[in-house]
């Protein structure tokens, strides 16, 4: 019995040493280990679109990259914000990825760029290109082209239609709080506790909670619920149901606030 094992394992063994001998340098192993999958094998894994939405948030933390003091080039000279946070792809194209047709078309965040929910269902090598080219010019020096790749496979497969879930005058998202509830009492809260407080992503002064969040911002909250939240260790929910998603979002509007 043992001996037979032992035969098995090694043959397994020697046919992982074959494999990994054919995979050419700079690719990784299909059965990559778990530290730091980047090279894409399946533009279907849910995970390299959870991995491309939180690139999408904020790449820079994602990444742990240095932030860049400059305004991106295609920032326009009448937006407000400055310096790293106009390199974020969410502070051009929106959280609701619609630019300026979405939630970015007035107030803090305008710049009158088109958003990119028009490349859903695209192919993702066209949408690298996209990345790489025009206005854009986001070259491989400063955001590796792996992560170009992951970044194409969320825009073609994992963006949200979020005029669907949430409304935009009032906020108000097309939820079932109670199935909500029951998932944030069980999955969330290990982290954000019960009542959403045991994380202020603020001062003390000024506290942000998961409820300030949901509320303020519903677009933001349902990206991260369902990709993740850049660079910490939280989880992402992009293997369920959106509904399932869109009902924490709904449960979470009704958490303290402050
Ligand atoms: C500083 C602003 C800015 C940032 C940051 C930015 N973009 Fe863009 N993006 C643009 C502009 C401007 C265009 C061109 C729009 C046009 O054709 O008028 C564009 C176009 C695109 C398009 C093509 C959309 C279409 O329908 O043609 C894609 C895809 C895209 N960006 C992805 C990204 C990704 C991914 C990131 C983050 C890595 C990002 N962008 C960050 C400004 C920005
Ligand atoms: C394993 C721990 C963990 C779990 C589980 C978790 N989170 Fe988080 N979450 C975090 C951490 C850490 C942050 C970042 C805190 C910071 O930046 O100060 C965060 C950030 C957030 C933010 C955004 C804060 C911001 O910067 O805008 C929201 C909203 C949020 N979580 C909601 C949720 C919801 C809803 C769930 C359940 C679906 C959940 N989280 C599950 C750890 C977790």
């Amino acid at each position: 019995m043992s001996s037979i094992n032992h035969k098995i394992c090694k043959l397994l063994s020697v046919g992982a040493v074959a494999v990994l001998a054919l995979v050419p340098p700079g690719k990784a192993a299909a059965d990559e280990p778990s530290g730091d999958p980047m090279h894409v094998h399946d533009a279907d894994d849910v995970w390299a679109i959870a991995r491309g939405g939180r690139l999408y948030d904020n790449w820079m933390e994602e990444l742990l990259r240095d932030q860049p003091r400059k305004n991106h080039p295609a920032y326009p000279s009448t937006g407000k914000k400055r310096g790293y946070p106009t390199w974020r792809c969410k502070e051009c194209h929106g959280w609701d990825y619609k630019g300026n047709k979405g939630v970015y078309k007035l107030g803090d965040h305008a710049t009158g760029i088109k958003g990119v929910f028009d490349v859903r269902g695209k192919k993702p090598e066209e949408i690298h290109q996209m990345i790489l080219g025009g206005t854009h010019g986001f070259s491989g020096a400063e955001l590796p082209h792996a992560a170009q790749e992951l970044l194409a496979i969320f825009l073609s497969k994992g963006q949200i239609d979020m005029d669907k879930y949430i409304d935009r005058k009032t906020r108000i998202v097309r939820g079932d709080i109670k199935k909500g509830g029951q998932s944030f009492q069980t999955v969330c809260v290990s982290c954000h506790g019960f009542d959403g407080k045991e994380i202020n992503f603020k001062s003390g002064r000024f506290p942000e909670y998961v409820g300030t969040i949901c509320r303020k911002n519903p677009w933001e909250a349902l990206h991260k619920i369902r990709f993740g939240q850049p660079g910490v260790g939280m989880i992402a929910l992009a293997n369920q149901d959106i509904q399932y998603n869109v009902d924490i979002l709904a449960y979470c509007q009704t958490l303290p606030v402050k």
